[in-house]
């Protein structure tokens, strides 16, 4: 019966859609940027919070359109709280016309992989006999129906996975990757998404990497980039990706980028919890973080102290959760993110690939949906991201709101304040306390004299307006990850701030600081993020 109904329902379902999509208004942006911010047309910040979505694998079709119908994947990504799609795509889609041509139906019989037509027509009846570029098409304006932004990523070259050193797709010069093809693929695909509401920017090369790679290739080719993509489609942000896997944009500190137009130019980078292996299996988890903020700031981050936008355009983790080192990694990442407060994109958004690397069916364990892309694969970890989807600083926002919230990167959630019983736990930073961290060191409740107290080993910390200059009442934060507010109190001892399993902040002996490479420190991170959010409390 079901089935029956489902199939009778469906081409109604696809009509009214269509129907629908066409008539639904589209929010149209224009994206430039002010100083380190992205902003609208009314000068207002808009963080892109976007996840990645893969469409450059072997048969160029956005994965995932074999189990759910791209709308539905459309609103799962509204519904977890993104505004924005970072969409990739291999060069030869805009360059190799018979590639561009090939119906979907076509490509996948073309790699033997017809066992997904059947599925594909059954959940995207619309698009088994569109060309890939008009699929392509397709899948931008439904995002763009539900309200969401969308970067065009030029992944690659030939689809496929990427990257390693040696695949040819690396850098300016390599056996798939001449420059002026790559200034070509570019400038048809800016001009043909060009008044397209929702396409918002262009990254321009994903990872450049390998042996070829150099500084001053780098500009010369990067710039004739930017310009070419500026002069086909002004109206989008134009993103630049670093070197090394885009870990790397260094250079920049002392030779700017010349280009012929300005607001435009954002820059992007990437980092895994697997690019500094070694560094995180070896060492302490606060000595880790610390040496690896370190490399960010100085690789990528130090571009938004210097008025430049950065776009973290990606970062992940296996959701199942069980890898030590890749947590820790992401706890570490998470307190920077929340202290930047940079735009960035998740890799990745599917639980499986129709082909990955001749695996049929390959599960994406860094995907934010399970293998048929119905539920999210880790509710906790979207929890965990929820804090930076929307702006904490920045323009729109009120500058006289300005006040600290205290940031648990663990759980993605913040210092707040219960009222029966009195008690510190941890709720959403929607609702977070503002704070302020004065002179003499106290974590005041913002305009009161209520300062943040400890009031013994494994207790809940308290608000106190009696003795804030007293033992126990002023706090640093230590350790090389800077994440341990921590309070001294008797001469030798200091407690550091910590969570209970009931989410109620206590203070405990201060956890493995450095050297032990065993011990998790996370309960105990904390990071004060400036923020001049409005706040429901
Ligand atoms: C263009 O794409 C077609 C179809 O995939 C392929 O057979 C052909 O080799 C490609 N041409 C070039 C020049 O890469
Ligand atoms: C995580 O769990 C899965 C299956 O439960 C296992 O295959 C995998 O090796 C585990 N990963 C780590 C790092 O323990
Ligand atoms: C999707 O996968 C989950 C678990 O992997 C399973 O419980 C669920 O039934 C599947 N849904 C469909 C529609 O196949």
């Amino acid at each position: 019966m079901g089935q029956l109904f489902f199939f009778s329902f469906l081409p109604l379902v696809s009509f009214l859609m269509i129907i629908f999509s066409q008539t639904k208004p589209v929010m149209a942006v224009s994206l430039n940027t002010n100083s380190r911010w992205i902003v609208n047309e009314d000068g207002q910040r808009v963080k892109l919070s976007c996840v990645n979505w893969v469409s450059h694998l072997a048969p160029v079709v956005a994965e995932g359109l074999s189990k759910q119908p791209m709308d539905a994947i459309s609103k799962r990504i509204v519904s977890m709280g993104f505004n924005c799609v970072r969409l990739t795509w291999p060069l030869s889609l805009a360059t190799n016309r018979s590639l561009a041509s090939l119906t979907v139906r076509q490509s996948f019989q073309s790699l033997g992989l017809s066992q997904y037509i059947s599925s594909i027509q059954d959940n995207n009846p619309s698009i088994v006999d569109l060309s890939l570029i008009k699929a392509f098409q397709a899948v931008v304006a439904n995002l763009g129906a539900n309200n969401l932004m969308v970067i065009l990523d030029n992944h690659i070259s030939e689809p496929g996975w990427c990257c390693s050193e040696t695949d040819g797709n690396g850098f300016f010069g390599d056996k798939y990757f001449n420059p002026d093809v790559w200034i070509d693929g570019l400038t048809q695909m800016a001009t043909m998404f060009k008044g397209v509401s929702n396409f918002v920017g262009m990254s321009l090369r994903n990872e450049l990497r390998g042996p070829r790679q150099n500084v001053n290739d780098w500009y010369r080719y990067m710039q004739k980039g930017a310009e070419a993509v500026h002069s086909a489609n002004p109206d989008v942000l134009v993103i630049l990706s670093g070197l090394s896997y885009d870990t790397d944009l260094s250079f920049l500190r002392n030779q700017p980028l010349s280009l012929t137009f300005t607001g435009k130019l954002v820059f992007e980078a990437h980092r895994y919890g697997f690019t500094d292996d070694k560094t995180w299996r070896n060492g302490n988890a606060n000595e880790a973080c610390g040496i690896v903020l370190d490399i960010i700031m100085r690789s990528a981050g130090f571009l938004v102290e210097q008025g430049w936008p950065l776009f973290f355009s990606e970062f992940g983790m296996d959701l199942r959760g069980n890898n030590t080192l890749l947590n820790r990694y992401m706890n570490c990442f998470l307190s920077l993110a929340a202290n930047l407060d940079f735009d960035w994109a998740l890799w990745t958004l599917g639980g499986s690939y129709y082909v990955k690397q001749g695996v049929i069916g390959f599960n994406e364990y860094y995907g934010l949906l399970t293998w048929n892309w119905t539920d999210p694969r880790n509710s906790n970890f979207l929890q965990r991201i929820s804090a930076l989807q929307s702006p904490f600083q920045g323009p729109g926002l009120s500058e006289s709101n300005e006040h600290q919230i205290i940031f648990h990167p663990l759980t993605g959630l913040c210092v707040l304040k219960e009222s029966m019983p009195e008690l510190l736990k941890l709720g959403p930073c929607n609702s977070s306390e503002a704070w302020s961290y004065t002179a003499n060191k106290n974590l005041s409740l913002k305009g009161t004299n209520f300062c943040l107290q400890v009031d013994g080993l494994g207790k809940p910390a308290k608000l106190g307006s009696d003795d804030c200059t007293g033992s126990g009442s002023q706090w640093e934060t230590i350790s090389d990850s800077k994440m341990h507010l921590s309070s001294e109190v008797g001469n030798a001892t200091s407690f550091c701030l910590d969570v209970d399993s009931d989410r109620i902040i206590v203070t405990n002996i201060c956890k493995c600081l450095s050297k032990d490479t065993t011990c998790d420190p996370e309960s105990q991170w904390f990071k004060l993020i400036k923020s001049t959010r409005n706040l429901n409390s």
